[in-house]
């Protein structure tokens, strides 16, 4: 063995162009294209061992690693001389390999983006494979750290290189679901809604959040935390607000403020929801009360609220209605599922269902696509479902706006980077829930820009990167001192 290494120290170390430039040349092959005639039966002959023979330089280079790793904990005696000799012929079988492989990719019979990833693959992986080989023969030479750390290096390089470069190539030979085929579906949902089972309902989650949900979350949520106040999680409402008055006080209704604000008369200003907002109903009322008269316990049972003969009415009817208003969602939520699917995958768009709203978002693919005015009639049944709705970047102008004005749920509406000059806006005005319009990058001008006027809903005015004036700025703003103008950039997505 000693006198293999010794052999190789010599010689090797002389060629150490040879791996330099072997490492340099696989990296040349992916720019050569596969031969447009049919290449003489040798190249088929010899490029077919490919996959036969690829499996001698997989095994050496994991194989090279899992003995490095074994050296360096000292869990076994690996010598160098066993490394280098693993290395050599793993980098000897892996440059055949490669030359094998390019022959069968030279015939032109695999084409396409996994083809090209595999060949990439191979290319880098045989790359590092060089360089790891020649950077170990220069640390057995030399004995320098820093060719140690990127023989290591490029080893680790060559490993992840194998994991990606095999993966593509299985993918090749049997198809891109080949290793998933036999996954569990996760993701599947059951036909039949399940209500849950009242033993595992919590007063906290299953009954007070679902009302706080729909009465309160809308202003007091960590976007928009209306009096400093968060209600969307338990710590949120023991937090508190800005009054630094104890929100919910366990134990104590009285000094509860949010329980205060809720029993105010509706007329009081500091009565919460506010003012033309749909107030707790009694039952919420009765339950909020009782639970933070119980000590306000996120883990407080429903059972032990039916428990209490004086409770059990209430809280069984509140249960039967909420059930039947999660059954409802449920099967909308099955109903839009559907309507998506009507919709063929391979289109300029994407669209996805709003968890909570059950609504749809629709935005454009990325990278970009063409997009055009046309593009949307191919989604019109899904119209009424759509709540936002994303076009950036893409060739929509806009006549595509009086299409856009038969959303009515829509409540965001992203068009930057358009060709839209906002002749197109006054078609909005009939959108009653329109609160963000974002028209950053586009041509709007001064003009057209006072149809935002007669949007009724509209709370978030982004303007960003346009030749708007400052003027009509400043009596936008004196119109509608309500609506927030942006001049910096919004949100993307
Ligand atoms: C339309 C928006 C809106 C909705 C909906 C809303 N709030 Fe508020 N809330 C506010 C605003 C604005 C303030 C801050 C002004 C104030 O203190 O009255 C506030 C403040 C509060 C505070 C005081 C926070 C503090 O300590 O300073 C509490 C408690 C509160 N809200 C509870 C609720 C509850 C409970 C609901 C649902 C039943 C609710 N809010 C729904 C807008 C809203």
């Amino acid at each position: 063995m000693q006198r293999v290494l010794n052999f190789l120290k010599r010689r090797i170390l002389q060629y150490r162009f040879l791996l330099i430039g072997v490492a340099v040349l696989v990296l040349l092959l992916p720019q050569i294209s596969p031969t447009q005639e049919t290449a003489p039966d040798i190249i088929y002959f010899i490029g077919r061992f490919h996959p036969l023979i690829i499996h001698f330089p997989v095994v050496l280079v994991l194989l090279t690693l899992v003995l490095e790793i074994i050296r360096r904990w000292r869990l076994w005696p690996v010598s160098q001389t066993t490394l280098a000799f693993l290395l050599g012929i793993g980098w000897i079988s892996s440059v055949i390999a490669m030359g094998f492989g390019f022959m069968l990719y030279y015939t032109g019979e695999y084409v396409g983006d996994a083809m090209q990833q595999h060949l990439w693959g191979g290319s880098l992986l045989t790359a590092a494979l060089s360089l790891s080989l020649y950077f170990f023969l220069s640390f057995l030479r030399s004995g320098s750290h820093v060719s140690q750390g990127l023989y290591l290096g490029a080893l680790i390089l060559a490993n992840l290189m194998v994991i990606f470069t095999s993966h593509q190539g299985g993918s090749l030979t049997h198809g891109s679901e080949y290793l998933t085929e036999y996954l569990p579906d996760f993701t599947q949902t059951t036909d039949e809604w399940q209500p849950k089972p009242v033993e595992e309902m919590l007063v906290y989650e299953d009954m007070i959040v679902p009302f706080l949900d729909q009465k309160c979350m809308s202003c007091h949520n960590p976007n928009k935390a209306k009096g400093g106040l968060v209600m969307t999680s338990y710590e949120g409402l023991l937090k508190g607000g800005k009054s630094e008055l104890p929100t919910l006080m366990p134990g104590s209704v009285d000094d509860s403020e949010l329980y205060r604000r809720v029993m105010l008369p509706v007329e009081d200003e500091d009565h919460m929801p506010p003012e033309g907002k749909t107030p707790l109903n009694e039952e919420e009322i009765t339950l909020l009360r009782w639970w933070i008269e119980k000590g306000a316990e996120p883990q407080l049972k429903v059972q032990q609220a039916t428990a209490e003969p004086h409770m059990k009415p209430l809280v069984d009817n509140y249960l039967t209605q909420l059930q039947a208003r999660q059954r409802a969602r449920f099967l909308q939520r099955q109903a839009l599922e559907q309507l998506i699917q009507t919709v063929s995958t391979s289109q300029p768009y994407v669209l996805q269902m709003d968890a909570q709203e059950e609504t749809l978002t629709l935005s454009m693919t990325f990278p970009p696509t063409s997009f055009k005015d046309e593009d949307l009639l191919s989604v019109q049944h899904l119209f009424p479902r759509i709540s936002k709705a994303s076009f950036i970047g893409s060739n929509i102008t806009d006549d595509a706006l009086y299409h856009i004005g038969q959303m009515p749920a829509l409540r965001e509406l992203y068009l930057q980077q358009t060709a839209i000059d906002g002749s197109g806006l006054v078609h909005l005005s009939g959108l009653p829930h329109l609160q963000l319009l974002d028209l950053s990058k586009t041509q709007i001008n001064d003009g057209q820009l006072l149809h935002v006027l007669h949007l009724p809903g509209l709370e978030e005015l982004y303007l960003h990167e346009t030749s708007v004036s400052e003027e009509i700025v400043a009596a936008l703003q004196q119109n509608r001192p309500d609506l927030n103008i942006h001049l910096e950039r919004g949100r993307l997505f």
